[in-house]
């Protein structure tokens, strides 16, 4: 049996939600945010979770950890400066044959979709979930000039967990940091694979439910559906 490894992202500042507390710990039906995909992976057939939090959050996340009795987190590790280097710490702390990135925001992650997503990078080496997109996309020009409108019947919506062969994604990394690329403006771990290997992920299905948490307006969306 191959082993799964899934990092847990929650290492962000959470900018978007202007709260106090930083939106992984904020508190939505007794539970702090991040134990809610904590729990999914616990639940699931992944045999390690590393999880990815800020240095001055390490102690709060084992807290939770113990409190939530995450046994399947083995290690809790400090994050970067953008979201691909907190991933590359993680990927850094993982043993599996293949890794699941999950982003900690994303609380409603489905049993369905992990299970999915694992037989998909089992086939595939690479596995994505995408919905379909419902808005009508248009890129802006920095004068804010719009431009042409995307066929939307050809786009989807992003969503984690991003997963991969850890060989591949590490390696993906380690040839991104030799030619000193910067990382900033990548949001997800597929736009790794293709920027350092060239190799692209497959496509499986998302959920409407496996939204990011990033605003006050998702928080008071997942106070209703959970
Ligand atoms: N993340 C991370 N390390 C970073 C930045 C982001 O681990 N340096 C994680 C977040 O904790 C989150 C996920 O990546 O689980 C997706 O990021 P996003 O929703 O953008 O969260 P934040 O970066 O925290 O929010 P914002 O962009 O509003 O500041
Ligand atoms: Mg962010």
């Amino acid at each position: 049996m191959e082993k799964i490894s899934a990092i847990v992202l929650a290492a962000g500042k959470g900018t978007r939600m202007k709260s106090d507390t930083l939106k992984q710990f904020i508190e939505v039906n007794g539970r702090p945010l991040i134990a809610y995909s904590l729990e999914a992976f616990e639940k699931s057939d992944v045999d390690e979770i590393i999880l990815v939090t800020g240095q001055n959050e390490i102690e709060l996340c084992s807290r939770i950890i113990k409190k939530f009795k995450i046994s399947r987190c083995v290690r809790i590790v400090a994050g970067g400066a953008v979201r691909a280097l907190s991933v590359y710490n993680g990927i850094k702390a993982a043993s599996g044959d293949y890794v699941l990135i999950h982003d900690g925001a994303r609380p409603l992650v489905s049993q369905r979709l992990i299970a999915d997503t694992i037989e998909a990078v089992e086939k595939y080496k690479a596995a994505v979930p995408v919905i379909p997109v419902k808005d009508t996309i248009r890129q802006i020009s920095p004068d804010g000039t719009l431009m042409d409108a995307f066929d939307r019947s050809k786009l989807v919506g992003m969503q984690t967990p991003q997963a991969f062969a850890c060989a591949d994604i590490m390696k993906a990394y380690e040839k991104l940091t030799e030619e000193k690329y910067d990382f900033s403006h990548i949001t997800d771990d597929v736009m790794v694979m293709e920027q350092g290997l060239g190799v692209h992920a497959h496509p499986v299905r998302g959920e409407e439910e496996n939204r990011k948490i990033t605003t006050p307006e998702d928080l008071e969306w997942l106070a209703s559906h959970i």
